[in-house]
């Protein structure tokens, strides 16, 4: 019924469809709310994961989902991609998450990942700046920071012609958590979001592993028949991270197998946006039961 109504809606363009997965989220956590199983639990990076599914960046931008994700089973939430200033159809600005945010009591129920990212209108000489007044003012919400490096539609810092910027921004990042964490006293992993459809991102594994990076968000193969190939890639960047950096996989997973296949290949974590749209708030209950059902058998 759901996956039905969905199909029809998407017609219509993704933000509507996004809106009526939004909708039943909310009514599913008040309805349906269940309990994780308890052999799915987990720490990485410091941090502990009730299970491995986490909502992707991009759907709860504003973090007004957030209360709502841990009864329908996800094990931890990524809200933004957050940038300074508020922009038409792509977010409400710092201010305006920080003001939901502050409504969460600690120890949050799940880990609350916070993407950050740069305000299309940034020069590249000020972009370390988007990132660093983001991570300034997210430190004490955020249990883990992930650096989205770009929007399609403006400054990509996958792209070679933004090397410069990108290291930049990786540097200037990784001594901005050394000082947080000395002043604040309290430590937050950054993650690092890599876009593997966006051409040869050897150079970028290399730059995030060079510079102790707490984790790698390996994203790509977003269509449906990509899947495969994301698998394969991430069997490949595994093979050379994950001994030092855990790997979180997002891209093409739609079924409980999805997953089960890329915590196989070396993912720690996965996350999951456009089969929540398609399938609804209670495929990360079927999914949960199916890996809790694997672990079981082993
Ligand atoms: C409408 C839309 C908005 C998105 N916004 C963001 C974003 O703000 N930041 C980000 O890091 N990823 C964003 N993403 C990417 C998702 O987090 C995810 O990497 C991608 O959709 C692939 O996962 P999926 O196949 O489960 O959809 C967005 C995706 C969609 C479809």
């Amino acid at each position: 019924m759901y996956s039905w109504l969905s199909a029809t809606v998407s017609r219509r363009g993704v933000p509507h469809a996004r809106k009526l997965a939004a909708y039943a989220i909310r009514l599913a956590a008040i309805a349906v709310p269940a309990a994780l199983p308890q052999n799915l639990q987990h720490q990485v990076m410091g941090l502990s994961f009730p299970g491995p599914l986490g909502l992707a960046a991009g759907f709860d931008k504003h973090g007004t989902l957030y209360h709502a994700l841990p009864s329908l089973g996800f094990g931890f939430a990524e809200i933004g991609s957050v940038i300074p200033l508020a922009e038409e159809q792509r977010s409400l600005g710092l201010n305006a998450v920080i003001a939901i945010l502050s409504r969460y009591p600690r120890p949050h129920a799940i880990p609350l990942g916070m993407s950050i990212s740069m305000n299309r209108a940034t020069p590249p000489a000020q972009m370390a700046d988007d990132y660093l007044v983001c991570m300034e003012k997210l430190w004490k919400y955020a249990d883990y920071i992930t650096l989205n490096l770009g929007v399609r539609a403006g400054p990509d810092l996958h792209l070679p012609e933004h090397r410069a910027t990108l290291y930049s921004v990786l540097a200037a990042t990784k001594s901005k958590q050394v000082r947080m964490m000395t002043e604040s006293g309290r430590g937050c992993p950054i993650v690092v979001k890599i876009d593997q459809d966006r051409g040869d991102t050897n150079n970028l594994l290399a730059c995030v592993r060079d510079y102790a990076f707490d984790g790698l968000i390996l994203s790509g193969g977003a269509h449906i028949n990509e899947g495969k190939m994301m698998l394969a890639n991430l069997q490949h960047v595994s093979n050379k991270m994950s001994d030092t950096m855990p790997i979180i996989s997002v891209g093409g997973i739609r079924t409980p197998q999805d997953v089960a296949d890329r915590l196989s290949a070396g993912a720690s974590l996965v996350q999951i946006y456009s089969g929540i749209v398609e399938s609804g708030p209670l495929l990360p209950r079927r999914i949960n039961t199916h890996l809790s059902t694997l672990a079981t058998a082993c």
